[in-house]
């Protein structure tokens, strides 16, 4: 039988958030507490203290963050850094406070160097320098992971902290944000062949060579690797992983080329139209791929391949149009 606790998952309406929660009443969790942002502004050191004296719970999933493209990146730095750094400060140092044992930080792949070594192993982490255009948010994001891995070393034997992070690829699936502009590449897509079906445009251009070739996980799978990484025994956690090398890569292990990719979310979609490449835009770096054989070594494996979790994302973006 599960053993129940009482689960705190910040950021339960974003996209990797609602998987957290959709995953965890799966597997038969029934306390689990969430705020929505207007409720509780995590940003607000004085309002997260009165939220973790009020609930005190057993877990945390930290899944509440300032999320964007390469435009919001570029346009906000700012509040990127400032307001994630802020966030993860007062939500995992609130939750040590109260006394919580487990929490879960989650992180990004582009914590990784620009030039780090392909697949990108969880020791490539500060070896290089970022990709300029998203540096504060990785910034922040780093700290995150050496907030949970400092709590651990100072309080971990004797307190019992034992604080983990997770570094998922690109994600996408039910609950994306499909903002024309200020959005990731899947769900960015699906928006422009959908309007561009419903327009019977002959055709649809996207940046670049579509030749770089990029990873994405369909995010109820990155769900059930968070609560199997939370919830893996320590002892063979910190087999697997070191004091301050803690975080662990969550990838589906399959690269594809954005050529590949829009020609798959083109026939889920139904756009019967052409897909042309603006060869003068940007590509970026030619490869982003993640090794996750950490996370495979505690028993994970993906089960959504990537054509079953286009369709998925797909039927909710239309379900979301009809609401
Ligand atoms: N999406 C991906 O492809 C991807 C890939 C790798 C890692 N991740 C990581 O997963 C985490 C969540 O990403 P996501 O894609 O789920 O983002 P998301 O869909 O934008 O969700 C983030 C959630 O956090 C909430 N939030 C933001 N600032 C807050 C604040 N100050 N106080 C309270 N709530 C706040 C947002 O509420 P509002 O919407 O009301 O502001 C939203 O519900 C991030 O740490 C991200 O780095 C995501």
């Amino acid at each position: 039988m599960i053993k129940q606790q009482k689960i705190y998952v910040a950021g339960h309406r974003g996209l990797v958030g609602s998987a957290i929660v959709r995953q965890l009443e799966k597997s038969g969790q029934s306390n689990i507490v969430t705020r929505t942002h207007s409720d509780l502004d995590l940003i607000n050191q004085q309002k997260v203290r009165e939220f973790f004296d009020a609930e005190k719970p057993d877990q945390v999933y930290l899944a509440a963050a300032r999320v964007g493209g390469i435009y919001a990146n570029n346009t906000f730095p700012a509040q990127f850094i400032y307001e994630n750094l802020m966030v993860e400060a007062n939500v995992i140092h609130e939750a040590w406070r109260v006394g919580v044992k487990k929490i879960l930080f989650l992180g990004s792949s582009c914590i990784y160097p620009k030039l780090a070594d392909q697949p990108m192993a969880e020791g490539a982490l500060l070896t290089g320098s970022l990709e300029p255009t998203n540096e504060p948010y990785a910034i922040s994001k780093i700290a995150g992971i050496k907030l949970c891995e400092s709590y651990n070393r100072q309080y971990g034997e004797v307190k019992g902290v034992d604080y983990r992070s997770v570094m998922p690829t690109n994600l996408y699936g039910p609950g994306d944000n499909y903002h024309p502009v200020n959005s990731h590449v899947i769900p960015g897509l699906i928006r422009r062949f959908h309007d561009a079906k419903l327009q019977g445009l002959p055709l649809v251009t996207i940046w670049g060579t579509g030749t770089p070739r990029r990873e994405f996980l369909f995010v109820d799978d990155m769900a059930r690797a968070c609560v199997l990484v939370m919830n893996t025994d320590r002892d063979k956690y910190q087999r697997i992983t070191a004091s301050m090398l803690s975080h662990i890569n969550v990838g589906s292990g399959k690269d594809v080329t954005i050529k590949e990719l829009a020609e798959a979310i083109g026939k889920c979609v139904g756009f019967e139209g052409e897909i042309n490449f603006d060869k003068t835009k940007p590509d970026g770096a030619p490869r982003k791929l993640i090794d996750s054989s950490k996370l495979l070594k505690m028993g994970w494996r993906p089960e959504y391949n990537l054509m079953q979790g286009l369709d998925v994302a797909y039927q909710n973006f239309c379900e979301n149009l009809r609401h």
